[in-house]
């Protein structure tokens, strides 16, 4: 059997790694395609260097563009390399653009599809990844849900129950297994390290941000008085921002007031963002896959978000959705300083163990 995994984006690589290692120990032949959506060298290089994921057999270069140029540029390079490789199964992870051109390319060459993080369900069609999301769940051919509003969001669309099958969440395998690796081999979180000694940032001392939703950062005057909420914030406790290129394009363009202690940084690899989490206070983001990582690591994730397509971090989790209320912001902030953050538990599956359970599910359809 071979398979072709393909990602593109920043939180996709974190997904691939540990499914990549799992196949690498079995009779199915692999390969990667990475569709070059996103570019820079830490958005992009430093997880496979960190995660250890061995260079893609294709690296389409797309980059940056409209939604529609970007989507049809990756379908159009990328049926030529499903026709000539003629793999039995394409997986794809997540919610990107990358995702859903994979998804409509195979679907037109009757390639089978396997959706790594399927039936997550924000219900807000303004955000281009639910719409990602609901197109490329209808056209898989096995949907391997993190968790179990998953299936039942799935359900809910008429779905064939056959093709579901709840296998936890991936993004957990590649948490577990770098923290370890951080243990081992602390010098691989050194940058980090070296930030927090840069900026005299203590342990549960400061708060962690990362943004980059069209809906916070897109609007000018939306996207200053979140930085002057934050500046606020940070004369109290100190707030670290590493910040993702799109908001990085819109902050040039704005006159913003210098706040001492809000320090903005490039984005961090992998295990060096994750040495930041644990050390943080709490996490103000936007980020799907950071609401999980901190459910996971039990550390307070203040959403800035009006919806979350992962119910269970709210749920079970540490999670709470702040909206644009900024003053429930300042609130549950307070809160965790004053040790009253919200306290959760791990979800089912979320154990490290999802690859092995995709990877039997490949071996025995051999
Ligand atoms: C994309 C995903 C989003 C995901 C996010 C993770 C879609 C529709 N959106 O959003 O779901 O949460 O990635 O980070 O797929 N840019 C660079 N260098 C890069 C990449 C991007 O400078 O390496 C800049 C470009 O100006 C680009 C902009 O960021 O136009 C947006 O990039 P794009 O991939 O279109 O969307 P993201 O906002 O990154
Ligand atoms: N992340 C990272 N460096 C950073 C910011 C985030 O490695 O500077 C990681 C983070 O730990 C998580 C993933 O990127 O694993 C989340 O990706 P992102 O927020 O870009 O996308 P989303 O999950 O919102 O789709």
């Amino acid at each position: 059997m071979k398979v072709i995994q393909v990602v593109g984006a920043r939180p996709n690589f974190m997904k691939l790694a540990p499914l990549h290692r799992a196949l690498s120990d079995s009779p199915i032949e692999q390969k990667v395609i990475h569709t070059g959506q996103h570019y820079d060298a830490f958005m992009s290089d430093i997880f496979f260097e960190q995660l250890q994921i061995p260079r893609p057999d294709y690296h389409m270069g797309i980059g940056s563009g409209t939604h529609s140029y970007q989507t049809a540029k990756m379908m159009i390079g990328m049926e030529e390399i499903f026709l000539q490789e003629k793999p039995d199964w394409v997986i794809v992870y997540g919610d990107v653009n990358s995702t859903l051109a994979a998804a409509l390319v195979c679907a037109k060459n009757n390639i089978k599809i396997c959706h790594v993080e399927a039936g997550l369900r924000s219900y807000d069609r303004t955000m281009p990844e639910e719409i990602n999301r609901i197109l490329t769940d209808q056209v898989s051919d096995l949907l391997l849900t993190p968790s179990i509003d998953g299936n039942e969001n799935l359900m809910k669309e008429g779905i064939d129950p056959q093709k579901v099958i709840l296998v936890g969440n991936i993004m957990i395998d590649s948490l577990f297994w770098s923290l370890d690796w951080i243990n081992k081999h602390p010098e691989v979180a050194q940058p980090a390290f070296n930030l927090l000694n840069k900026y005299q940032l203590k342990p549960n001392q400061y708060i962690l941000v990362t943004l980059h939703r069209p809906s916070n950062v897109d609007e000018p005057e939306k996207l200053e008085q979140i930085i002057n909420t934050l500046g606020e914030i940070s004369n109290k406790t100190p707030v670290l921002f590493p910040v993702h290129p799109r908001t990085q394009k819109m902050l040039e363009n704005l006159k913003l007031q210098k706040y001492p202690h809000l320090f903005f940084e490039t984005p961090v690899g992998y295990m060096d963002f994750l040495f930041l989490q644990q050390n943080a206070l709490a996490l103000v983001t936007d980020s799907g896959g950071i609401q999980e990582e901190t459910t996971a690591l039990g550390i307070p994730c203040l959403t800035l978000r009006e919806n979350t397509e992962r119910p269970i971090t709210i749920t079970h989790g540490t999670n709470q959705l702040i909206g644009s209320d900024f003053d429930k912001l300042r609130f549950e902030l307070n809160e965790i300083i004053h040790g009253r953050g919200k306290k959760g538990r791990i979800p089912e599956l979320w154990d490290g163990k999802t690859a092995e359970r995709i990877k039997h599910i490949f071996i025995k359809m051999l």
